[in-house]
């Protein structure tokens, strides 16, 4: 082939390449719209709102829910998984509520169930002192929770030799009689529960069991997503459960800033938990999402020193503001990688095609994504609650906001995670090994726990830090 006829060739690929583009983005544009109604804005009150966040039930019984007698049997069957009462998993428990915070009992094929939603991960609690009592706190990143420990505890279960209809029934009866109706229901879901890990571990075991462990708090929180996207990969792409406070300034969400709607993601998280995309019901996503729009952290607890904190207002104004605060130039977007040097992994485990497949892949379905950015870095964040979202990072690989304010190199390298203990002095949770319910040493040497980057601060004067850190306790 002649030169001229390659590059006219060439020349009439490209175009007919660009048209084909071109019509594939006018009439994915014009579907969506014409798929995705404008829906109306929730009316309902924080109070509601709170309700409605702690008692959701979605429709997640088949893909993750457990049978509710199952639920109260596992301790005694697999007391090497779940030990009294699952005990060590970090569920928040609540005075005078059987089940933890962010699980509730509903009925579906005939039986009581348990299911969980958004306040399992979203909403917990600290403690001030070692002595005090716990605080819960509504859209505060549950650090405690051993979410893949629990997960994979079930899993194992299921799939043991020691999980037959008998002996779950024989468990439950020394509990209860059940209803002559519900045994067979039992008996079935039994069977089903052994074939859904089954099922998982061929399809997403093969990805997750390469998995490193994860620390009390975090989880693959894009795993469900990148399954149905039919995205294999051996991606490292663990973080730590995000706060869900004040949404509605942050245009931007997730860590790496990929979602530009508030609305799609309380509804990708509700199907990321498992909730059937038939089954979503559109006006508890709205009031769920007006919630979190306008969810606002508690004060900080403990005393703060106000002349000091207010000096420490103008070190933040020269030194962080750009990024961290409203007006801020930077606050609220998208940090490169190059720039902010922070553990990669997490950044580079969702990419372009994934995005694109998502976009297109939900296209007939009830629920199009539409409203997502590529990133090739991760999102400057608000600060406010600063001190129930320790340890800090994406990855939480550093313990405290003074710890964040050394350089990297003079960072804790191993430190303990678990205890919902604030730590006064140093701004974030105790990271000793004496404080109760620290349970999990973290290791920045492991792949996707690196504690590099996010240098700003860290050569300023001591009494500078001293000043900074006592401001942002008043955020
Ligand atoms: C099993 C724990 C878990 C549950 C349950 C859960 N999430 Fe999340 N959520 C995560 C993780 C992990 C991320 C961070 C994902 C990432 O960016 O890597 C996240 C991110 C988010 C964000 C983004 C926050 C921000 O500022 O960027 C919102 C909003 C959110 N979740 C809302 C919800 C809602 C609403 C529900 C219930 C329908 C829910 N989540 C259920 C773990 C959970
Ligand atoms: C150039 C923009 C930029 C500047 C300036 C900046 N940060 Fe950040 N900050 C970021 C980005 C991006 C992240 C997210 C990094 C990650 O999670 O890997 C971050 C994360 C944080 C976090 C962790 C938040 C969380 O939820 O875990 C804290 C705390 C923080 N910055 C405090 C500060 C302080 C204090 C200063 C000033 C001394 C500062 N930052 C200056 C961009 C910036």
């Amino acid at each position: 082939m002649s030169t001229a006829l390659r590059t006219q060739l060439i020349r009439a690929l490209t175009i007919l390449g660009s048209v084909v583009l071109l019509f594939v983005v006018v009439v994915t544009g014009w579907y969506w719209k014409k798929k995705l109604q404008k829906y109306p804005e929730s009316t309902i009150s924080q109070a509601q709102g709170e309700q409605i966040f702690r008692s959701a039930v979605f429709e997640n019984h088949e893909a993750e829910g457990v049978p509710y007698w199952i639920w109260r049997v596992m301790p005694e069957m697999f007391p090497q998984s779940f030990k009294p009462d699952y005990a060590e998993l970090g569920f928040i428990r609540v005075a005078g509520r059987e089940l933890p915070l962010g699980m509730n009992k509903s009925r579906r094929f005939g039986i009581e169930w348990v299911t969980h939603n958004c306040a399992l991960c979203h909403a917990a609690a600290y403690r001030a002192t070692e002595a005090a009592e716990q605080t819960v706190v509504m859209g505060m990143p549950n650090a405690f929770f051993r979410r893949q420990i629990y997960v994979e505890g079930l899993d194992k279960a299921y799939m043991s030799n020691a999980f037959t209809p008998d002996a779950v029934l024989g468990a439950i009866e020394k509990h209860t009689v059940l209803p002559a109706a519900e045994k067979p229901v039992y008996r079935e879901w039994v069977g089903k529960l052994r074939e859904r890990a089954i099922d998982y571990k061929n399809h997403v075991g093969t990805t997750r069991d390469w998995h490193p462990l994860h620390a009390p708090g975090q989880a693959e929180g894009f795993g469900a997503a990148k399954q149905y996207a039919g995205v294999f990969d051996e991606t490292i792409g663990t973080a730590d459960f995000p706060s869900t406070f004040m949404q509605r300034p942050r245009v931007i969400g997730h860590w790496d800033g990929i979602s530009t709607s508030t609305l799609e993601r309380v509804i990708g998280s509700a199907l990321a938990i498992g909730a059937k995309g038939s089954a979503i019901d559109m006006q508890q996503m709205l009031d769920i999402d007006k919630y979190t729009m306008d969810l606002k952290p508690p004060p900080y607890p403990l005393a703060i020193d106000a002349a000091k904190a207010q000096r420490g207002g103008g070190v933040f104004q020269r030194e962080c503001a750009n990024c961290h605060a409203a007006g801020g130039a930077r606050i609220n977007t998208i940090v490169p990688l190059s720039e902010v040097k922070t553990d990669p992994h997490r950044q580079k485990s969702l990419n372009l095609s994934f995005l694109w497949r998502i976009k297109l892949g939900t296209l007939p379905s009830n629920y199009p994504f539409q409203h997502w950015q590529s990133s090739d870095g991760y999102r400057s964040d608000f600060l406010e609650g600063l001190f129930t979202r320790g340890p800090y990072l994406h990855n939480g690989s550093v313990p405290s906001i003074r710890d964040l304010l050394k350089p990297p190199a003079e960072r804790p390298k191993k430190f303990m995670r678990g205890t919902n203990v604030l730590d006064a002095e140093n701004l974030g949770y105790r990271s000793d090994r004496a404080a109760p319910g620290n349970v999990f040493e973290y290791d920045t040497s492991r792949e996707g726990y690196s504690n590099s980057g996010h240098e700003y601060g860290t050569a300023l004067p001591e009494a500078q830090k001293d000043e900074l850190v006592e401001y942002l306790k008043t955020l």
